[in-house]
Formats: structure tokens, sequence, C-alpha cells
């Protein structure tokens, strides 16, 4: 294996129930010490590309690849490079942390030693001796985390890690992500509906709908230059010739306009439009929303 084999390679990934397709020729790849962010809406499919990434269930068509291993030919190998959640951390409440790990590093064949490095590892250690019951969902989740690092894998997959938690409780998570990227050279796939938590979060990301990939890029450039700049006017059908003159994507509501444009372009139009004698009342960048990106992807379907 040389240093550049992905430490997972998804191909043409397809499962079909019954007549209806739930994952359509779904391809991706992640190399060492990269966060990868499957990002779409309730439905999208991305639980079920989990579950065939980690062998939980048979695909239709294609193959996954761990490390260089194909998981049907050499499944157990495979499993070995990776830790992972699907939906929620599977975990027995009515046991201690220490427990729940003990139980997991048992079924892993790895040393109870690898407890502490685990519970350090999310801020847990201080309370591996009380009862999971007694767990706030933020350390819960960070316990299922922990389970999932026990072995130290290659590959972490986590589906909607920020379920459910408080901006505090993401923002943890997302430390604690970066780290094991940045420190171990992990590679992460994270499944999320969460368009500023992607964002925020992974280096590349690739948008699921309706069981197809529609889009995948670098954070940079997928989600950070697609803002818009919003403007609040007098004369909206002006601006709107203005725009258009200009070449410019725009759609308007109101006495608002919203125009799709990079930063380097909004000086001269603001300046054309006060030479038009519109006024300006407010102007700001804004973010495009998951929403937007996506009726923009799909051609104007909407997302459901
Ligand atoms: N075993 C199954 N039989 C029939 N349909 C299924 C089955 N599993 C999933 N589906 C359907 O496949 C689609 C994708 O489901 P999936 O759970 O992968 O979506 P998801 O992106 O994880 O959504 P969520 O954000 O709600 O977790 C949904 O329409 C779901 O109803
Ligand atoms: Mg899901």
């Amino acid at each position: 294996m040389t240093e550049l084999t992905p430490t997972l390679t998804a191909s043409n990934l397809t499962k079909t129930i019954g007549h209806k397709t739930i994952v359509d020729s779904v391809s991706f790849e992640l190399q060492q010490g990269e966060i990868f962010g499957f990002l779409g809406p309730n439905g999208a499919g991305k639980t079920t590309t989990i579950r065939m990434l980690v062998g939980l269930i048979r695909p239709t068509a294609g193959s996954v690849r761990i490390c260089g291993y194909d998981i049907q030919q050499n499944f157990e190998d495979a499993m070995r490079c990776v830790g992972c959640i699907v939906e929620n951390p599977d975990l027995y409440r009515f046991m201690t942390g220490r427990e729940n790990l003990e139980h997991f590093a048992r079924m892993l064949r790895v040393s109870n030693s690898e407890i502490e490095r685990v519970a350090d590892a999310v801020s847990l250690a201080h309370r591996l001796e009380q009862r999971v019951g007694t767990y706030s969902l933020g350390m819960r989740q960070r316990l299922g985390i922990a389970q999932a690092l026990l072995g130290n894998p290659k590959l972490l997959i986590l589906d909607e890690p920020a379920n459910g938690l408080d901006p505090a409780g993401i923002r943890e998570i997302r430390e604690l992500l970066r780290r094991l990227a940045g420190e171990q050279q992990m590679s992460i796939f994270i499944s999320s509906h969460l368009l500023a938590e992607i964002e925020l979060t992974c280096d590349r990301v690739a948008i699921i709908h309706k069981g197809r990939i529609l889009r995948e890029g670098s954070v940079r450039d997928l989600i950070s230059s697609r803002r818009d700049m919003e403007l609040r006017v007098d004369d909206v059908p002006r601006a709107s010739v203005i725009a258009r003159e200009r070449n410019l994507t725009f759609r308007t509501d109101g006495d608002r306009i919203w125009l799709a444009m990079e930063e380097a372009d909004a000086p001269p139009l603001l300046s054309a439009l006060a030479e038009a004698g519109v006024k300006i009342f407010h102007a700001q960048r804004r973010a495009q929303s998951l929403e937007e990106m996506f009726l923009e992807a799909t051609g104007g379907e909407t997302v459901d």
C-alpha cells in the first residue's frame, strides 16, 4: 500500500429496495486526515449509504474499499480500520461509561488501557464511573465517539454527530473531530443535514439529494463562495434593470433584491446603483442556504 491509497473509496454505490432506488451510483473518496461531509435533507439516503459503507446492508451494485481492502472480499481487515456510529450511539444506559467502553473493548479485543485514552480524547475521563443514564445528550454522543475510537481506527464514520446537540455541544464535537484529523491524520466521514455544521467542520463535502450526489467539492468552493448579496432599495425595478445589464443572476421580493455574485463584484454594482439614483438602505452578504443550494442544483425542484 502506498501513502496515496485513499482511506475510503465508494464506487457507484447503489441500493434498490423494491422498485425504489434509495442510493443511486454514489461515488466519493476520502484521503488521510480529511474530514468529508455528506450533506443532505431527511430521507436523502445518508444512513443507507453509511450502512453500505460498513457492511450492515449489501449494496445492490457498486463497491467499497477501506484502507485498500474491498469490504466484500476482506471484510474483517477492512472493518479493523473503521470506527463508526450509525444513527445513534449504541449505549447501555444502566451501565457506567467505563462499563460501556469495556463491553465494546471486549468485542473488539482491544486492551482496557485503550479506554483511558479514548475517554481522555473526548474529555469524559472524569465521568466514566457514572451511569450513562445520567449523561447529557452531548456526553452520550461523546461516549459514542469514544467507543468508535477504540482500536485507533484510520477511518471514523459518524451519522449525524451533531444531532440534538446545543451549539456548545456541537462546537465541542467539531473541535474534537478537527483535532483527530489534524493530529492523528484520521479520515472522518460525517453525515449531516446542517449546512453550517458541515461548512465549519469539513474540508470537502458532497451534497446528496434523493439518493444522488448533486455536487461535490471543497467546502470553500462549494459553500463559502456561494454567497448572495442582499440589498434593500427604494426602486427594485430600476435595480433589476441594472443587475440584468451586468448579467447578474438575481431574484426580488418586495423591497429586496438578492444577487448571486463574488465579493469583488459588489463595489462596482453598488456604485452603478448609486449613479442611477437607486437608494440603498441596506446591503449585506448572506450565505446561500442549504435549501437555496438545492433549488439551484436541482433546477428548481423543491426539497422534501
Ligand atoms: N429498509 C427500507 N425499506 C424501504 N425504504 C427504506 C428503507 N431504508 C430506507 N428507506 C427509504 O430510503 C430513503 C433514504 O433513507 P435514509 O435513512 O438513508 O435517509 P437519511 O438521509 O439518512 O435521512 P435522515 O436525515 O432522516 O436520517 C428514505 O425515503 C427511506 O424511507
Ligand atoms: Mg439518517
